[in-house]
């Protein structure tokens, strides 16, 4: 693979970092690196293979050198710049999830359908956390048996609410509480050290969340098929790192745990750890900072005929946001739908 001309918008935040990481790690092969960031951020400074790199203040026209921009900074930031980076002739991942509803920007977990990175026009959009492990650990499941419908809850991690803040919030509210002293929440409706909150997002007129809304748009979006019934509820919980859900699956026919264990040990990106006997399942600190989507207590639905139950974990920041983002651009690579030399604007 070429070298590329790398820029990450949003560098100083949680994804941000996260990206930093992975790229080293995987030895991604970055010709050049543009830090970029907001105003405040201005003149923070990064390691990146041991050279010293300064965050710029992102603009219109930070983009004349970048041949893929990985955009980490929220919804604001990325109607706001994203249009000068296409205009530039860069290959936009967005992780903001402004184009969910946009059919023309493909939404791609590399696992299941890598092909859609063919057809981008500059944008290709990163799903949100919860459809991520939530398909890549569901269509090999589905690949052999179609699935009817799922039916999920997600317990999601205050690091996965779209801003560092939240961590400064749980730490200080967890505090205050065993201080024996009255919490006021900022960030979330209520307390959130010590409880648990079914409001992901804001509330949408039917009584679902934006959250739950977005995991049925963008796992129907991923799997290609508006069939699939889902309902989603999604609770935020006092965890730091790392996205648990509960789900629930029905298939067109019956399968069995042992089938299910069987499909999932050799599919890409998952690994079981499923072992009642010794209280042995997925966690999510356990698996903040592991690349995979661990599942475990895959069990037959005793009330209805074709259905499993399991328990899905992933860390939110490596699978469910940067590492996803990182693997779309690596795949386009070596596939030739994202060109190491810059588009032509
Ligand atoms: N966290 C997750 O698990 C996760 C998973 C999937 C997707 N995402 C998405 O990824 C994005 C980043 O999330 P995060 O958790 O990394 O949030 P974060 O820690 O708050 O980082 C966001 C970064 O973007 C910067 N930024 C915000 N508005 C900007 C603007 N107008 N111009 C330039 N920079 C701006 C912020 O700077 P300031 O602090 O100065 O505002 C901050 O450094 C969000 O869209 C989020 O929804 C997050």
């Amino acid at each position: 693979m070429d070298a590329v001309d790398i820029a990450i918008i949003g560098a100083e935040g949680l994804v941000g970092q996260e990206l930093l990481k992975i790229l080293e790690e995987r030895r991604f092969p970055v010709a050049s690196l543009r830090l970029l960031d907001s105003e405040r951020s201005r003149s923070s400074e990064f390691f990146f293979r041991h050279q010293r790199i300064e965050v710029e203040e992102v603009r219109s026209d930070s983009f004349r050198e970048v041949g893929v921009a990985f955009f980490c900074d929220g919804a604001d930031a990325s109607r706001r710049f994203i249009p000068s980076a296409v205009q530039a002739g860069a290959v936009v991942v967005d992780d903001s999830g402004v184009f969910v509803s946009d059919q023309s920007v493909p939404m791609v977990v590399p696992e299941v359908n890598a092909d859609d990175i063919a057809r981008h026009k500059g944008v290709i959009g990163n799903p949100g956390c919860s459809a991520i492990q939530l398909v890549v650990a569901l269509y090999p499941l589905h690949k052999v048996n179609p699935i009817k419908r799922i039916i999920v809850s997600t317990y999601e991690s205050v690091s996965s609410s779209g801003t560092a803040v939240a961590l400064k919030e749980l730490t200080a509210q967890a505090k205050r509480v065993l201080e024996g002293r009255r919490v006021c929440p900022h960030m979330y409706s209520h307390q959130i050290a010590f409880n648990v909150l079914p409001e992901v997002d804001v509330f949408l007129d039917d009584g679902h969340t934006k959250e739950e809304w977005r995991i049925v748009e963008e796992t129907r979006r991923i799997l290609q098929t508006g069939a699939i019934g889902i309902a989603a509820t999604c609770v935020r919980v006092p965890v730091y790192f790392g996205q648990s859900q509960s789900v629930n699956v029905e298939f067109d026919s019956a399968i069995g745990p042992e089938e299910a264990r069987r499909v999932l040990a050799q599919a890409p990106g998952v690994r079981i750890l499923d072992d009642p006997s010794v209280s042995f399942y997925p966690q999510p600190w356990a698996a903040s900072g592991l690349n995979h989507v661990f599942v475990g207590r895959i069990r037959r639905d005793a009330s209805r005929s074709n259905s499993l139950s399991m328990w899905i974990v992933c860390d939110n920041l490596r699978k469910g946001a940067a590492l996803n983002a990182v693997q779309i651009v690596e795949e386009g690579l070596r596939r030739d739908w994202i060109k190491s030399k810059k588009r032509r604007p």
